[in-house]
C-alpha cells in the first residue's frame, strides 16, 4: 500500500487513522530504537495501519521473536496479513482488549502508533492501564504522537516516560519512551 491509499483509507476512516500520511522512515526508526535486535522477544504493536513499523520490527526482530499486531481497520488487517512472516499475528481487535491474549509481566515492548488524541478517554486509560500491565519489569511503551496531549496520562501511568523529537515527519512528532522503571 503506497501513501496514496494510506491516505484515501485515513480519509475514510479519519477518527481512528487520525493521520493523513504514515510514519516516515525517520520517526519509524526513531519510535523503535531502544528495541534490541539480537535477543528473543515478546512485542505488541497497538495501531499498526498498513505496517511501516510492522516491517521495521519484522527487520529488526530476530528469529526466536513474536510480534502481535492489534488493528481494528479490516482493510489494513488485509494488507498485514500478506506480509506472511510466522513470527507475525495479527489480531483484527481493538487494542483495549491486550489482556485478553497477554498475561501480566509477559511483554517486553508495546510499539504504538494509535492516534492517543482521537480515542475515548475511558478506551484510552484502558489501552494504557492494559499496556502498562502486560509489560515485564524492564519493558517500555513506545509511543509517538503530533502535540504532548498525552503526556500527563503517560506521566501517571509509567513511573518514567522521556521524550524525543523530530522534524523529519509530516507533521512533526514526539516519541514517548515510557517504562516502569523497575531494573
Ligand atoms: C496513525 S495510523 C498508524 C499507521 C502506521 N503504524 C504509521 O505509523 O504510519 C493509526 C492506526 O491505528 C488504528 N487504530 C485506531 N484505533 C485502534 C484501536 N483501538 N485498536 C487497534 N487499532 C486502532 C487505525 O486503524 C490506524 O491503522
Amino acid at each position: 500500500m503506497n501513501n496514496w491509499n494510506f491516505f484515501r483509507e485515513a480519509v475514510k476512516n479519519f477518527r481512528s487513522t487520525g493521520a493523513i500520511a504514515r510514519a516516515s522512515p525517520v520517526l519509524v526508526k526513531r519510535l523503535i530504537g531502544s528495541i534490541p535486535g539480537r535477543v528473543p522477544l515478546t512485542v505488541i504493536e497497538l495501531g499498526p495501519g498498513e505496517g511501516c513499523v510492522t516491517r521495521a520490527l519484522l527487520d529488526k526482530l530476530g528469529p526466536d521473536s513474536r510480534l502481535t499486531a492489534f488493528e481494528i481497520n479490516p482493510a489494513f488487517v488485509r494488507r498485514l496479513e500478506l506480509l506472511d512472516d510466522q513470527r507475525l499475528r495479527v489480531l483484527p481487535i481493538g487494542a483495549d482488549r491486550l489482556t485478553d491474549y497477554f498475561a501480566p509481566g509477559s511483554v517486553d515492548f508495546v510499539v504504538s502508533s494509535l492516534p492517543l488524541s482521537m480515542i475515548d478517554q475511558p478506551v484510552k486509560e484502558r489501552i494504557i492501564h492494559q499496556s502498562q500491565r502486560v509489560l515485564k519489569p524492564g519493558g517500555q511503551f513506545l509511543q509517538y504522537q503530533y502535540a504532548l496531549q498525552d503526556y500527563g496520562l503517560l506521566k501517571d501511568s509509567f513511573p518514567q516516560v522521556s521524550i524525543s523529537f523530530t522534524l523529519a515527519n509530516l507533521p512533526p512528532a514526539f516519541v514517548y519512551s515510557c517504562s516502569l522503571g523497575l531494573l
